[in-house]
């Protein structure tokens, strides 16, 4: 059996059309989404993601403004910053890319956001809103992977989903998601013992490491649906996600390319969360 293709690329620009029908509104009626994205250092990964942020808010004809910070900066100046970001009527979404310098208290940046503007739905008030099923703004990363399942027309009712990966960004929240859609949720670790044997079991599996290739194709139940968050840049070069994509192919029914399937996704579930900030502010 050869998987059938999540196509990312052409979800997302579907998904952004559906967008940008509710960002032209707002703008009909005299109110323009704005988006602030701050970068804190010189990251190379960080800086792509940031300008491919920037680049999509351009595209969909939104205002949004980029403010790159020294890695030195003091943890008071972006406090101050994003202080004055709160109070600025012409932002409605805030993010602070992630990883910051070490000497800055990411906690405390992330908590200091205000939660209407919370973009990212990093902060605490809307963290336990998410497990309540009532966030202000569902995580990106993990948001994109379920509008894939759903576009795709993947039942989750029911179903053994298995996520790999229990970070903030993704692993926590992507179960959390799953687990409103009625399925049943088990969450393993890169560590958990005999991973296979879980992975196994899934009806749809998502992967989100950060360890390239490390989902074989013998790990994967037939037929199952399988979204690779991670992405990965091998010392040839080659971007890879955490599942070893040809051997998966081959058993899975569906299943996500890296790059062009969840990545295209998170950047247009930001811009949704920016509409929708807008949105609320505008009523
Ligand atoms: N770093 C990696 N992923 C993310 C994300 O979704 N948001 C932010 N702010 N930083 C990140």
């Amino acid at each position: 059996m050869t998987a059938h293709i999540i196509d990312g690329k052409a979800i997302a620009q579907e998904v952004r059309a559906e967008w940008k029908v509710r960002a032209d509104a707002l703008k009909a009626r005299g109110i323009m989404p704005g988006l602030a994205v701050i970068i804190v250092g010189e990251d190379a990964a960080s800086k792509i993601y940031v300008g491919n942020k920037v680049k999509a808010c351009a595209e969909l004809g939104i205002h949004s403004e980029h403010i790159a910070l020294s890695a030195d900066t003091h943890e008071a100046t972006l406090l101050a910053k994003i202080a004055e970001l709160n109070a600025d009527p012409a932002i409605h979404g805030i993010l602070v890319q992630l990883p910051v310098p070490k000497h800055i208290d990411s906690n405390k940046v992330l908590e200091a956001i205000s939660p209407g503007k919370d973009v990212d739905g990093f902060h605490p008030q809307n963290v336990g809103a998410l497990v309540t099923g009532s966030t202000l703004f569902p995580p990106c990363t993990p948001y994109g992977a379920m509008k894939l399942l759903e576009k795709t027309g993947i039942e989750i009712e029911g179903k053994h989903a298995v996520v790999v990966g229990r970070s903030n960004i993704v692993g926590k929240p992507m179960a959390l998601m799953l687990l409103h859609k009625n399925a049943t949720v088990t969450i393993c670790t890169s560590r958990t013992r005999d991973l296979a044997r879980h992975t196994r079991d899934a009806d749809i599996l998502v992967v989100a490491t950060g360890k390239p290739q490390m989902i074989t194709g013998d790990m994967i139940k037939p037929g199952a649906a399988v979204i690779d968050v991670g992405i990965n840049r091998l010392p040839s070069g080659k971007l890879v996600g955490d599942v070893d994509f040809d051997s998966a192919k081959e058993v899975a029914g569906w299943i996500t390319p890296v790059p062009g399937g969840v990545g295209p996704m998170t950047i247009t579930m930001l811009v949704a969360n920016t509409v929708q900030a807008a949105e609320r502010g505008a009523k």
